[in-house]
């Protein structure tokens, strides 16, 4: 871990790695997992896994809940919705907008046509990272017509906006770009995140490392469902939501039906939270979340009646934390040094004509996914290495070919380092070097293997 290849980019930079063991046992003590109180998450929950990204500090749950109030606000004075064409959606979006620009964001309206009327985006850009490499959130802030929206989707909208205060708070000088988004149109299919994605040029589109989408993290029964698209986005949450001991379940009321879509469409890695809509909660998930079960998550879901009493605290208060630790994981993670050296010494004996053997080796404290050109040393002592073949295999058990058999190389031992393809494997886990010898008389074992990340 040589942390001086780095320079730290302020002052107050500092590493999670010795503060996760002090703080992380602390805040779980302190807050019971029922909570609504701040604090059931933030600062020092970052797993192992990130070690090196800062620490988010909690969103309070007042600020999330006052936004929500000035959306009902909004609402009840322009004919009691934020709709898309209706002058409550451009009042949202002004109110969202003069926040960001007092903290200092750069914010651009993009403008569009929908069913016959303008509609509107907004963007909201925190100024410095690596443009390069572009982490985003967004949630749509329309309403349907029938109602002030305000757990769809004033909650994502304004757990956004206050993650998106919170960085300027912090004066955050994240490695990572940081871009924030609120969209127009979603309740008529998604249009304004769509017209966002099919504007970008194909080389901005590529620069996007991930989207994170919030559509309905308030929900009055609510149940507590990550999507299950990008692996890291993915493990950022669960991590989070596994650190203040609160189970989770894949997202899987619609996988299309909200922003992301536009986004996972044109090939960007998605992730998200959602507490549920329409479909009923089961007994085992009032067993494990409590709230009612064959209830649905939300029955205000696209009625009149979703307003700021449509709100479950403790849910929105969780997703607001947990938005805010993904941002500060994902946006300040500094990459490990590459050339970083996984060994294996451990011998294992190779069964002559037998059975397939592995040593294991474990990786740990990386994100995301091993290189494009992983590097396998190989060090197998045997008296004719054809006999032998040998894969590696990755943390989710796919299979590499390194070396096939051939009965005419009766050469001693396999001393090699093989380069593979591993961009599609997740870093971290339990990897496998699988040697078997498949021809009768001259055996061997593994000596030790390594890999280079
Ligand atoms: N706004 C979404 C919609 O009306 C709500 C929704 C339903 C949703 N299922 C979802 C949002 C799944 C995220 C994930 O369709
Ligand atoms: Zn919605
Ligand atoms: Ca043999």
């Amino acid at each position: 871990m040589t942390d001086l290849r780095f320079s730290l980019p302020k002052s107050t930079f500092r590493r999670t790695t010795a503060l996760v063991a002090v703080t992380l046992a602390g805040l779980l003590a302190a807050s019971s997992p029922t909570s609504a109180e701040d604090g059931a998450g933030g600062a020092g929950t970052a797993a192992s896994g990130e070690a090196r990204a800062l620490a988010a500090p909690d969103i309070p749950l007042a600020n999330v809940k006052a936004h929500l109030t000035q959306f009902q606000s909004i609402a009840t004075a322009n004919g009691g919705n934020r709709a898309h064409g209706r002058p409550g959606y451009r009042a949202s979006l002004d109110y969202v907008k003069a926040k960001l620009d007092a903290a200092g964001f750069t914010t651009t309206v993009q403008q569009f046509t929908s069913s016959g009327s303008t509609g509107y985006n907004l963007i909201a850009d925190w100024p410095g990272g690596d443009a390069d490499r572009i982490v985003m959130a967004g949630a749509h802030l329309d309403s349907v017509s029938s109602g002030a929206g305000i757990n769809d989707n004033g909650s994502g909208s304004a757990a956004v906006l206050e993650t998106a205060l919170a960085v300027s708070r912090a004066q955050l000088q994240p490695t990572k770009h940081l871009r924030f988004a609120w969209w127009g149109a979603e309740e008529l299919g998604l249009v304004g995140s769509r017209y966002y994605v099919n504007n970008l040029p194909a080389a901005d589109r590529s620069k996007i490392s991930g989207y994170i989408n919030l559509d309905m993290v308030g929900s009055p029964n609510p149940g507590y469902f990550v999507y299950d698209d990008d692996p890291a986005i993915e493990k950022v949450f669960k991590d989070w939501y596994a650190g203040i001991g609160v189970a989770t379940e894949i997202e899987t009321e619609g996988d299309g039906r909200s922003d992301h879509a536009s986004f996972k469409n044109v090939g960007i890695p998605v992730g998200g939270l959602f507490t549920g809509a329409s479909r009923a909660k089961t007994a085992a998930q009032a067993a494990k979340w409590g709230g009612t079960s064959g209830q649905a998550f939300d029955r205000c879901y696209h009625s009149s009646c979703d307003s700021t009493t449509n709100i479950n605290d403790t849910a929105l208060d969780r997703n607001s934390d947990a938005l805010a630790h993904a941002i500060w994981t994902l946006g300040t993670e500094e990459p490990l040094p590459p050339g970083e050296v996984y060994e294996s010494t451990g011998d294992v004996a190779v069964p002559d004509n037998g059975a397939a053997v592995t040593s294991t080796l474990t990786v740990s404290g990386r994100t995301g996914n091993a290189p494009a050109a992983l590097r396998v040393g190989v060090d197998i002592k045997h008296t004719w290495r054809g006999d032998l073949v040998v894969d590696l295999l990755a943390p989710d058990g796919t299979a590499y070919r390194l070396k096939s058999s051939s009965s005419s190389d009766s050469a001693d031992n396999v001393i090699a380092t093989y380069t593979v393809d591993a961009s599609s494997e997740t870093a971290d886990g339990n990897w496998r070097l699988r040697v078997q010898d498949v021809a009768a008389q001259d055996t061997g074992y593994i000596d030790s293997w390594k890999l280079t990340f």
